[in-house]
């Protein structure tokens, strides 16, 4: 898969492109991640990418003209699946969203600034719009880390056997089980007899009905959604 990202702020991308599963996912090839610096399309001799809303209203808006720029550049070279903006009032990401991306080939994704893009963009190139929860953050850039991660980590191979992603919270529309480690009593804390009692038949059946109860109790409506 080929991500890339367009944003005036790369270097926020750093920390989590550059640690753990998506670390290691880059370094098997099995996902490429491409910053573009917005600022690096402009003519404009202060490198400046924003300007005041028609109508005046507080707050600046993105300019429509390298945002432009940089998209074709990229489509003039290859085909993508979408062009992604990350916005507060896209779609809600979920995990079926999350699954159904980890199967796309090439993705752009422009994190917004300030009080938006020109609603031009939106009309004419954008292809899927995405909010990762109703709040507003500064920008897009957590957001589209954000985004890759949940697409990425889903990605054939990503994931050794033992982290399959097939035992998330959610993959089955219910949250996991607790889970426990070393030692089996701390302060007088046990651990479940069940989960030592060797019988894989008996643990897997106390896992679903405790994946079920924790649902029901915090998450009910996940069970309403039948087709994750
Ligand atoms: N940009 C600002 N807030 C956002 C959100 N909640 N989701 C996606 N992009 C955003």
């Amino acid at each position: 898969m080929r991500i890339d990202i367009i944003t005036i702020f790369p270097e926020m991308f750093e920390g989590p492109f550059s640690e753990s599963i998506i670390k290691r996912a880059q370094q098997k090839q099995l996902v490429e991640i491409n910053l573009y610096q917005l600022r690096d399309f402009t003519n404009d001799k202060h490198k400046k990418v924003d300007d005041y809303a028609f109508s005046g209203g507080a707050g600046m808006v993105m300019m429509i003209e390298p945002i432009v720029k940089c998209i074709e550049s990229l489509t003039s070279e290859r085909i993508y699946d979408d062009i992604i903006y990350m916005c507060p009032d896209g779609e809600l990401l979920d995990q079926k969203m999350a699954n159904t991306y980890s199967l796309k080939h090439n993705l752009i994704i422009l994190c917004g600034h300030y009080k938006g893009i020109d609603e031009r963009i939106r009309e004419h190139f954008i292809t899927k719009e995405i909010s990762i929860g109703n709040y507003v953050l500064s920008g897009g850039e957590l957001a589209a880390a954000v985004f890759a991660d949940s697409i990425i980590r889903l990605i054939p191979r990503v994931l050794g056997d033992e982290t399959s992603a097939l035992s998330d919270s959610f993959q089955n529309n219910m949250v996991s089980p607790p889970v426990y480690t070393r030692p089996r009593d701390f302060r007088g804390w046990q651990v479940p007899d069940i989960l030592l009692s060797g019988n894989e038949k008996l643990i897997e059946d106390w896992k679903y009905e405790q994946s079920l109860k924790r649902t029901l109790e915090r998450k009910p409506e996940l069970l309403d959604d039948k087709d994750i």
